[in-house]
């Protein structure tokens, strides 16, 4: 769809659809070339729905042959075809009545991948949020629920596996030489969870038993060859089902559950009923090929899509607003399930590091993502008022910030009473297209039970608000009375656009958690006794603009430790002592917290580093970070995965985001600065730990030890390098050489790539000469370059003219493009750097818009940069805007940038 001017579409004016669907009938001729698609629809009048009143069908990109209505053929005044739309009044008599269509597509044209499309020689499709209406005319929206019938025809020789959602109900050869495949999806759903897949495959497969005793069938489908790349994937299903029926009573509602690999995919994956498609990146694993953190991610990706079958499928969206009722959800039910994974037979203490790693992880995804998000132009609330293209809202917002909202609600609630609120959520809704107030409304039923007298009101505004809330933390403390006072105070700045806005809308206060401990100046814990009890950790609730709590009883002066395992999406505002973060960057018990207060150092640190650099200052000692970190490297009580997290700089973008102004040279130039020092001065003890840690020569696990001694080890390599260890260079070599998995191989080969990358050249020719056929390892060999320091506009172009490069598959795309424009800002933010970012998006959105219309989102803040990189940024957004042909999401994305 290109327009000139994109139409915004309001929540405030949903209306049901006057029609139901119960039944749809769909016979697909399937050729690459041109599908032919037959549809039967059943229609039925809602209750209310007056006689006259017009259906309307949506359609893009399609040819129509026929439309019949109960079987009699309409001619061309007795319907409309306006821009798509297809209307036409149905009987009067309030009856059913069936609408059949037959339509016609082109796969093999399709480079959009929404809808049919083809990836190598086979077809798959991707319908959410609007991809059906590619495939045929229908009432494309969530509240339509239909029970499907799919017949597939095909050529057996080029497609020998025809699937569909549901269950494969016969199979036959026809006279003509094709075959055919019928699926019947006994669960009625919306037309978004519509999918079908033809091709040649390798399947792997295992039954599970439910709980209630029903037999499984679970099957993992990827090309020809990759059978035993497939393992991971289809144990951690496995684990997905067990995990749902144990935390969440939740069981499988089908008898064939299906995991199908795609090499071109727009986004991570899709949990069509039965019939998952996921980017192959989220499937394909074994030791040589996948990273640890690859493998983390698959075993995410497949729970998300597995957990999306309760919530998404059986309950549903009842517009597309609402899509974090089931993003947000299930996200947090994907990070759950990641951290118990992790934990799982793990002893309490290390069960809890464990936990704690992923919920750093977590965090920093949100800060680099989410928080500069909800500062720029696309700022909005995990349930967004208006949009232009609902593709441009599969967002950190709607996704990250999603999952920490439910995450507080799982937090007021405790588990038991977060349980109980899903167990009424189901029983309200199952089956149905709801809202996200239907979900609060079960939750808040069961807190209202815990704490008479209160409710969810305050608490539901964070489904409203966009912007990212500041508290502010000050505190007192009397030893006359032994009374520690804590004052909290909330703000929440004028989120993007908005701040045009006037008067500016009103920020009415949130309720916030804020999980908090107390430390003396030694280290020690301090029990505060709260609600009757002693406890290590309390939750203070901020409903109020500010508001002050008195802690009696506290023997000594106490140092804060704030927002323990995060529990709350805000930035913390306080006058904290660097000898305050010190000490929590030591002592503090809760592992979070803990590491945040490391960070927090590092941030100050490298902030008053990009300071002196500008002002001709002298440096800041690294002295108070360097004890820190030596601390931290020495500490063998903690686990290398979470020393690891402990010892990481801050990305960076984040160093970048911080800056007022933004200065991405400036930012950079200090980043690697520092890292240089700290590497320099930490030699010893980053070399003790890299031969520590040297492989034990046992089988390969991603188990979080053994994945936690590797990337503390990696990371061991890069400070060696950053810090110029005069063997440094033999040891990534040597490690390349010798790896036995790619966690050690790319480490290496990035470690080089970003420190020393003359010495880069051979090991990068022979991971190219071994990996050349396998196109996701070739992604990393693309990205490990396009994000080195040393890759300028003419080195990225120079990849990009390579005979392995294709603008045409996303991941290629992203190895590449992406990661050159949101991983290298020191080349980016160039005269050329913006050139090429402008051309890129041009190129991509003539392809794929929605693809396009991520990478479009790179400059969503230059408003916020130093004159000069604001100047070139502001110029590449208008050129890109002045182009012809805009995509509707591209426009929308840099339209709003510039407004
Ligand atoms: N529902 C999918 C998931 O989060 C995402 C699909 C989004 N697709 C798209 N083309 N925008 O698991
Ligand atoms: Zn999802």
């Amino acid at each position: 769809m290109r327009t000139d001017t994109a139409p915004t579409i309001f929540r405030q004016d949903y209306a049901p659809y006057p029609y139901r669907l119960p039944q749809v009938r769909l016979e697909f001729d399937l050729a690459a070339d041109s599908t032919q698609v037959r549809s039967e629809l059943r229609f039925e009048p809602a209750p209310d729905t007056a006689p006259g009143t017009p259906l309307v069908l949506q359609g893009e990109d399609l040819e129509l042959v026929e439309v019949r209505l109960d079987g009699r053929p309409l001619s061309a005044d007795e319907y409309r075809l306006d821009d798509g739309i297809l209307s036409l009044i149905p009987p009067g008599h309030g009856k059913p009545f069936t609408i059949g269509i037959v339509s016609l597509c082109r796969p093999a044209e399709n480079t959009t991948l929404m809808g049919l499309y083809v990836s190598g020689d086979k077809l798959f499709t991707q319908c959410e949020a609007q991809g059906f209406r590619r495939i045929t005319w229908f009432p494309d929206r969530p509240d339509v629920m239909a029970r499907f019938e799919v017949l597939l025809r095909a050529d057996p020789a080029a497609y020998p596996q025809l699937l569909s959602n549901g269950n494969l109900i016969e199979q036959a050869g026809l006279p003509d030489g094709r075959h055919q495949a019928l699926w019947r999806d006994p669960h009625p759903k919306p037309c978004y969870l519509f999918a079908l897949v033809a091709g040649d495959f390798d399947c792997i497969e295992r039954t599970e038993t439910t709980r209630s005793g029903r037999e499984v069938l679970l099957q993992v489908y990827s090309d020809k060859g990759y059978r035993e790349q497939t393992r991971w994937a289809l144990d951690c299903l496995a684990n997905a089902l067990r995990w749902d029926e144990r935390r969440f009573g939740l069981e499988l509602d089908l008898d064939r559950f299906m995991v199908v690999a795609a090499r071109d995919f727009n986004m991570g994956a899709m949990e069509n009923k039965g019939l998952n498609i996921f980017n192959a990146a989220y499937v394909l694993a074994d030791p040589a090929t996948a990273t640890d953190a690859a493998y983390r991610g698959i075993e995410a990706v497949i729970g998300h899509e597995y957990f999306h079958n309760w919530t998404g499928n059986r309950v549903t969206c009842r517009d597309w607003f609402q899509l974090s009722l089931k993003e947000g959800l299930t996200v947090f039910r994907d990070q759950e399930f990641s951290a118990d994974m992790l934990a799982e037979g793990l002893p309490p203490a290390e069960a809890a590091s464990a936990r704690a790693v992923k919920r750093i992880d977590d965090v920093h995804t949100l800060r680099l993502a989410q928080f500069p998000e909800d500062a720029g132009p696309m700022a909005h609330p995990i349930r967004p008022d208006s949009y232009q293209e609902i593709g441009n809202f599969y967002t950190a917002t709607v996704y990250e910030k999603g999952a920490e909202v439910i995450r507080m609600q799982h937090t007021l609630l405790g588990e038991a009473g977060f349980r109980a609120g899903m167990d009424e959520y189901f029983r309200r809704h199952d089956g149905r297209a709801v809202t996200c107030d239907d979900f609060v409304d079960a939750m808040e039923s069961v807190y209202a039970q815990q704490h008479p007298g209160q409710d969810f009101s305050v608490f539901r505004r964070w489904y409203a608000q966009a912007g990212t809330p500041r508290v502010r933390v000050r505190s007192t403390y009397d030893p006359a009375t032994r009374a520690c006072r804590i004052t909290l105070e909330q703000h929440c700045a004028p989120a993007g656009l908005e701040a045009r806005q006037s008067p500016p809308p009103e920020k009415p206060p949130l309720h916030i958690p804020v999980s908090i401990g107390l430390i003396d100046a030694e280290g020690t814990p301090m029990p505060i006794p709260w609600e009757g009890e002693p406890r290590d950790t309390i939750v203070l609730e901020l409903r109020e603009a500010s508001r002050t709590w008195t802690l009696a009883d506290i023997p000594r002066a106490p140092v804060l430790s704030l927002l323990r395992g995060f529990s709350a999406p805000v930035i913390l505002e306080t006058d904290r002592s660097e000898a305050d973060l010190a000490l929590l960057a030591r002592r503090d018990p809760d592992p979070f917290a803990r590491w945040d207060a490391v960070q927090e150092t590092a941030h100050r640190h490298l902030q008053a580093r990009i300071e002196a650099d500008r002002d001709g200052g002298p440096g800041p000692a690294p002295g108070m970070l360097l004890d820190i970190w030596r601390a931290a490297l020495e500490n063998e009580q903690l686990s290398p995965a979470y020393r690891a997290r402990l010892l990481a700089l801050p990305a960076v973008r984040e160093v970048i985001d911080r800056g007022e102004p933004m200065d991405p040279r400036a930012a950079v130039a200090a980043w690697t600065h520092i890292r240089k020092t700290l590497g320099a001065r930490l030699a010893d003890p980053w070399r003790a730990t890299y031969d520590d840690l040297a492989d034990d020569g046992g089988p390969y696990s991603p188990d979080p030890v053994a994945s936690g001694r590797r990337a503390l080890r990696n990371l061991a390599l890069d400070n060696l390098l950053a810090g110029q260890a005069p063997d440094a260079v033999e040891l990534a070599l040597a490690q390349y050489r010798q790896a036995r998995n790619m966690t050690e191989s790319l480490g290496a080969l990035t470690a080089l790539l970003q420190h020393a990358p003359q010495a880069a050249a051979d090991p990068l020719a022979d991971f190219h000469a071994r990996w050349r056929d396998n196109p996701l390892v070739l992604d990393r060999w693309f990205g490990a370059q396009a994000s080195a320091p040393g890759c300028t506009v003419a080195a990225v172009r120079a990849l990009m003219a390579l005979p392995d490069f294709s603008l045409r598959n996303p991941n290629r795309a992203r190895a590449v493009v992406f990661r050159f424009c949101l991983d290298n800002p020191g080349n980016l933010h160039t005269p050329e750097g913006y050139d090429f970012w402008a051309e890129q998006v041009l190129a991509l959105d003539a392809l794929n818009p929605e693809v396009a219309a991520r990478l479009s989102r790179a400059f969503d803040n230059w408003a916020r940069h130093e004159p000069v990189a604001r100047a070139g940024m502001q110029a590449a957004l208008r050129r890109v805007l002045d182009a012809p042909d805009l995509s509707r999401n591209v426009r929308e994305i840099v339209s709003k940038a510039l407004a």
